[in-house]
């Protein structure tokens, strides 16, 4: 990253760091909102109550609010060190052999990886937030079959397909992105890095496993 190029008040140095901290907690959310969702192979009315606890909270939308601002600010920034790369560089996007990251396939496609995402992000809560409404009882409480949503959702093979493709994608973006964030933190102690690396790479391929996981299990509901 060039830092002397920038004629913005926030160096590169500073926004990177942003891009770490967001990166990281952006990390945070696709692992806690993958363990809620596995919660679609335990029963109908385990999915549905825990989508009922978390909607039914006011705080969702604080919480809601805060994630967005993440959201935006990691794709503001990550347009801007775009942008100020290709001025810097305007061959090549991301010379990372020079910053001593090494370059990867996953390294050198990250803003169409997190383009991807984005789209993908706006189709899924589209699809399936704003999808279908249709109401269960549970327990007594008359709450959103989010379960029935999701698994009709998913009876079309093409999405199916497309939200593999766009998770798998979001895999190869963390799989970088993970241990890129501790290096734009400073947190790349040589002696770590090499676990820190493998860690990244193994979440990458948890996130793309585990998320696949879902529409497929929906999928096979609606064959039985
Ligand atoms: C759940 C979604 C996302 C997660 C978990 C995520 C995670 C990360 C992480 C951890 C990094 C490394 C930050 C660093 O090197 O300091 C990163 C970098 C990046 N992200 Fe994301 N991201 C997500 C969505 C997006 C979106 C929607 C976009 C753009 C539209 C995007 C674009 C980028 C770019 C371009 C970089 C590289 C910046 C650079 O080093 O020059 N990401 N992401």
């Amino acid at each position: 990253m060039s830092s002397k190029s920038s004629s913005s008040p926030l160096n590169s140095v500073t926004k990177k760091q942003i891009m770490g901290i967001t990166g990281l907690l952006l990390c945070g959310f696709v692992l806690t909102h993958m363990l809620g969702n596995f919660l679609l192979f335990v029963s109908p009315d385990a999915f549905n109550k825990y989508s009922y606890t978390l909607t039914s909270n006011p705080l969702i939308y604080l919480a809601e609010l805060i994630l967005g601002l993440i959201f935006l600010s990691h794709i503001f920034m990550a347009v801007k060190l775009v942008l100020e790369n290709k001025r810097a560089r305007p061959v090549e996007y991301h010379s990372r052999t020079k910053s001593g990251r090494g370059s990867t396939l996953a390294s050198s496609t990250m803003p169409i990886s997190g383009a991807i995402t984005l789209l993908f992000l706006v189709l899924h809560i589209i699809n399936l937030k704003f999808g279908t409404h249709y109401d269960t009882e549970v327990g007594g409480i008359i709450m959103r079959d989010m379960y029935r949503t999701t698994v009709e959702y998913f009876q079309d093979p093409l999405h199916v397909l497309f939200y593999i493709v766009c998770v798998a994608t979001l895999g190869v973006h963390v799989s970088h992105g993970f241990w890129s964030a501790f290096q734009s933190l400073g947190l790349n102690h040589p002696k770590y890095m090499p676990k820190i690396k493998f860690a990244s790479f193994a979440f990458g391929i948890i996130v793309a496993v585990g998320f696949s996981s879902f529409p497929i299990f929906c999928y096979l509901q609606g064959v039985k």
